[in-house]
């Protein structure tokens, strides 16, 4: 199964021109299912209500879905993409799973960070697991969380409890922690993960904020399958085989699912 990400700079206040850089640069690609930075559609640094209003949209008929829906549909794939998200007057931080038939699944994320808070209501979904198959892959089960969400272990947890085989992690990452912490969410929940970062600066009147780049897919064994740079725009697309995420042995007497002690965990 052909995975991978999309590593760029969405331009602040421009989800038409954002749109149109996606479409360009991932053109010539093929691949089964890309994963795509937090808030592609708008950039991240907001200042005012007004604005989110403006650079925002509904999931079922808004042009950034459209376009992305039509995307995957000439290309017969799957993508993940970061969306500023509105429901009515609710502004959430979301991802959006498109499939080649135009289907739209959602995720909000859970753990907003820092002054995400004044401007997003936390999720309000349950993470849920979605399977999907296309040509020579069957019923491959994914799971979206965006960035931040990485620091609650929970959240991958619950992920690759209920079967999730490959995280798909949209993210603005402004540390340099996460590149490295998702090499345990891989590891000890045996899934693959994709990290699609974005890099450059959004500079706004007055405040100004750095990405980090450095984009990851990790395999379930904990390896590095690819760590991006910090600072150009790339698409990455890989081999993997999904089924490997199956297995939660560590060894012979070892299951990391099976070993929990449940009883003994704080809820
Ligand atoms: C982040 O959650 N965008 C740092």
């Amino acid at each position: 199964m052909k995975v991978g990400y999309l590593q760029f700079k969405p331009e602040f206040g421009k989800p038409v021109e954002n749109i149109s850089s996606i479409r360009n640069l991932i053109s010539d690609k093929q691949f089964d299912l890309l994963v795509l930075p937090e808030l592609a559609n708008s950039g991240y640094l907001f200042s005012n209500k007004n604005e989110m209003y403006e650079l925002s949209e509904e999931i079922d008929n808004g042009n950034f879905c459209n376009e992305l829906k039509k995307i995957c549909s000439e290309k017969n794939s799957f993508i993940i993409s970061g969306i500023c998200e509105r429901d009515d007057k609710i502004f959430y931080n979301s991802s959006v799973l498109i499939s080649p038939d135009g289907n739209i699944k959602v995720y909000r994320k859970l753990h907003l960070f820092d002054d995400e808070k004044k401007w997003f209501t936390r999720g309000n979904l349950d993470l849920e697991v979605y399977e999907i198959s296309g040509k020579g892959y069957e019923k491959v089960k994914i799971g979206m969380m965006i960035c931040f969400d990485w620091i609650f272990p929970e959240t991958a947890r619950t992920l690759a409890l209920k079967g999730a085989q490959i995280i798909c992690h949209p993210s603005n990452l402004v540390m340099h922690y996460c590149q490295n912490a998702m090499f345990t969410r891989a590891l000890e929940n045996h899934v693959f993960t994709i990290t699609a970062n974005r890099i450059g600066k959004d500079v706004r009147p007055d405040s100004e904020i750095s990405f980090t780049g450095e984009s990851v897919i990790i395999d379930p064994k904990g390896q590095y399958l690819y760590r991006g740079s910090k600072v150009d725009e790339e698409v990455i697309i890989i081999d993997i085989d999904p089924s490997e995420a199956l297995n939660k042995k560590i060894n012979f007497n070892n299951d990391l699912f099976g070993d929990r002690r449940k009883t003994f965990y704080k809820n």
